[in-house]
């Protein structure tokens, strides 16, 4: 067996923060306390932070293949074939009228480190934005067929022949034959001829995730469909995407309040995000640990990633667009978790240039290993890449002035 190479040179700083910690008595979430303040602050690329989702680190153009970079225009050029694209019903429009709000999220208290500062998050700030419609679901593997379908459109990840998944998730044979790892996020894995119509390698389908969110897409697939969905179709900028999230609520860490779980007994899930039968083990002195801060970081967070997801939120990996319900008043359904949504706004101050901002955090995220899962919370992603946990939802100009507040 060939061993995994390291490819490129992050250095991973154990840098000992943000540290999570539970309440026992609200059970389902807690409260961050800030060891020793230190944090690093805003700005650059967060897969070198110790407090990083490891999805931060997944970089197209960090993998050769063969010995060769692929071309940039080499990916995703072709002719479309001309098609009608959606109704409004189809694509699922919510329309806004916009306003102004707060966005980033306000520290319960100055020892509250949810925002995660070294990803670019808060401090919070009056935002305005202007009408605008937004898909009340993430893009489907339904539609998205349809869209190629109609079209002919070819993915990037097809054309470049491989894209990122999770080794949970990719059959013993497919992943024998893998070389290559992330080495600041080792559970992730550049795998072959994996793609939208095969997320997890070649040996896995969609035919019963139809009505599961699209992934390995990336931001000019994504782009692709939403030009072609509607007119006036677009991704959302982060602004637009976090207003929508926030649904009216001011300085919510979720989309529906402040508490993971809801309900009279604090026990109805919202939203897919990973549990995992070592989250007992991660639990210290009645604190969750973030394992991020500890000297093992990356050998925790990939034994916590082998080991499966205990669906206690009914889902191990992906989601339906329409599951949980809607997450809040404007009726978004799966702004936080399931997948990663892709927007329009580019990551101030990264090395590449086409480097954009994901907003929502995915089936992939928990409290211990990527606190990602809220309004306001951010991951940059380079716009070639493509990976198992990353799809998005259209927004769309032109309407205005119906329904929403
Ligand atoms: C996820 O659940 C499906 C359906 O129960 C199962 O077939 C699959 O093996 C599970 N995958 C993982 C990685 O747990
Ligand atoms: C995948 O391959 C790696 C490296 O060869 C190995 O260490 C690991 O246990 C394998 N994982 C699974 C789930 O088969």
């Amino acid at each position: 067996m060939i061993s995994r190479l390291f490819l490129s040179f992050l250095v991973f700083a154990a840098v000992p923060c943000p540290t999570w910690s539970s309440s026992a008595e609200s059970g389902d979430e807690g409260v961050c306390s800030e060891q020793d303040g230190s944090c690093s602050t805003a700005g650059g690329d967060p897969a070198s932070s110790g407090s990083s989702c490891g999805c931060g680190a997944l970089k197209r153009a960090d993998f050769v293949k063969d010995g060769v970079k692929l071309s940039e225009d080499k990916a995703g050029s072709h002719e479309l074939r001309s098609s009608t694209g959606e109704t409004d019903e189809e694509a699922g429009i919510i329309y806004l009228d916009g306003g102004s709000f707060i966005m980033g999220l306000i520290p319960k208290d100055e020892k509250d480190p949810t925002v995660v500062f070294s990803d670019g998050e808060g401090p919070p700030h009056k935002e305005t934005v202007g009408p605008f419609g937004l898909g009340v679901f993430e893009v489907s593997n339904r539609r998205f067929a349809i869209f190629v379908e109609q079209t002919g459109y070819v993915t990037e990840s097809e054309t470049y022949g491989w894209s990122f998944g999770v080794e949970a998730f990719i059959s013993p044979e497919v992943n024998a034959t893998i070389t290559q790892q992330v080495d600041a996020a080792p559970w992730w894995l550049p795998v072959e001829r994996a793609d939208w119509r095969h997320p997890n390698g070649p040996d896995t389908r969609i035919h019963d995730l139809m009505d599961h969110p699209v992934t390995q897409v990336s931001l000019k697939d994504a782009e692709a469909f939403c030009s072609w969905s509607r007119q006036g179709g677009r991704l959302p900028t982060e602004v637009e995407w976090e207003f929508a999230a926030r649904g009216g609520k001011k300085s919510r860490r979720y989309p529906w309040g402040n508490t993971i779980l809801t309900g009279a007994h604090k026990n109805t899930h919202r939203m897919n995000i990973w549990q995992s039968e070592l989250d007992v083990h991660l639990l210290k002195d009645g604190r969750v640990r973030n394992l991020y801060g500890h000297k093992q970081a990356l050998q925790l967070v990939k034994e916590y990633y082998s080991s499966l997801n205990t669906a206690e939120d009914g889902y191990n990996a992906t989601a339906p667009v329409d599951a949980f319900g809607p997450q809040n008043p404007y009726g978004f359904h799966n702004m936080v978790g399931n997948v990663w949504e892709w927007t329009s706004t580019n990551w101030a101050g990264a090395s590449d240039p086409n480097t954009m901002v994901k907003k929502g955090g995915s089936f992939l995220c928990n409290p211990a290993t990527c606190n990602r899962f809220r309004c306001s919370a951010r991951m940059m992603f380079t716009g070639d890449s493509a990976a198992s946990n990353v799809g998005f939802r259209c927004a769309y100009t032109g309407k205005g002035s119906q329904s929403g507040r």
